[in-house]
């Protein structure tokens, strides 16, 4: 595969995850282009960081009283328009519909601060301290209709050290977020990483457990 892969950033924040994305198509890790930064939130500081780069950024914020399937179908449509062949969901807070994730399966990835299946959801920094876990991390995952359960591609870990708290573990496992996206979409780009049968695919091997990329 020699072309460049056109793919969306949907953001709500600060929008690191997506930086490292467009710095990762500038060094040329991910052969591809980023066709659209989207956020749905308009004061999200990620889209005058995009700007700034150059990139197209758009505002797609819920409308009064819109569910969360007809925002997602408006979603959709603005990622056609882009012509996005991939989506990736970095710091976007808002909860896409089954229907979304449907039609964009195999095609949607995330990136989820801990070392999935374990702390689905939020504050994943503060309860994985509180249950004095060892380990923690970050997890590149395929979005499927069930929350932060789809499977995962890559994680990214490291040890917790005493003393640390929500802020010190979560600037550490941003670093590494910033590795293992980069490479994800990477992967994806190249054609080394697919989705069948309702799985990841690596190099035409099924990935049973993701990668896993150690932070000394
Ligand atoms: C990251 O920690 C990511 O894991 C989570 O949201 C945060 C987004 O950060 N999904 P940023 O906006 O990319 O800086």
């Amino acid at each position: 595969m020699t072309e460049s892969l056109p793919f969306a950033v949907l953001i709500s924040g600060r929008g690191s995850n997506m930086l490292a994305l467009a710095g990762a198509v500038r060094s040329g890790e991910i052969r591809g282009h980023i066709v659209a930064v989207i956020s749905d939130r308009a004061d999200a500081a990620g889209l005058a960081a995009a700007a700034g780069r150059g990139l197209a950024t758009r505002v797609l914020a819920p409308e009064a009283g819109e569910d969360r399937g007809a925002y997602g179908r408006r979603l959709e449509q603005a990622l056609v328009a882009a012509g996005a062949g991939l989506v990736a969901l970095a710091g976007f807070m808002r909860i896409l519909d089954g229907g979304f994730a449907r039609a964009w399966e195999g095609r949607l990835l995330n990136i989820h601060p801990s070392l999935l299946p374990a702390y689905r959801g939020l504050h994943t920094h503060r309860r994985a301290l509180e249950a004095g876990e060892r380990w923690h991390g970050c997890t590149v995952h395929f979005v499927t209709e069930e929350l932060d359960a789809g499977p995962a591609v890559i994680q990214g870990r490291l040890a917790v050290r005493p003393g640390d708290d929500e802020q010190s573990l979560s600037a550490r496992v941003q670093r590494l977020e910033h590795i293992i996206y980069p490479r994800a979409v990477g992967w994806f780009a190249a054609g080394r990483l697919a989705w069948r049968d309702g799985a990841a695919w690596l190099d035409g091997r099924r990935l049973r457990e993701p990668v896993i990329e150690e932070l000394p």
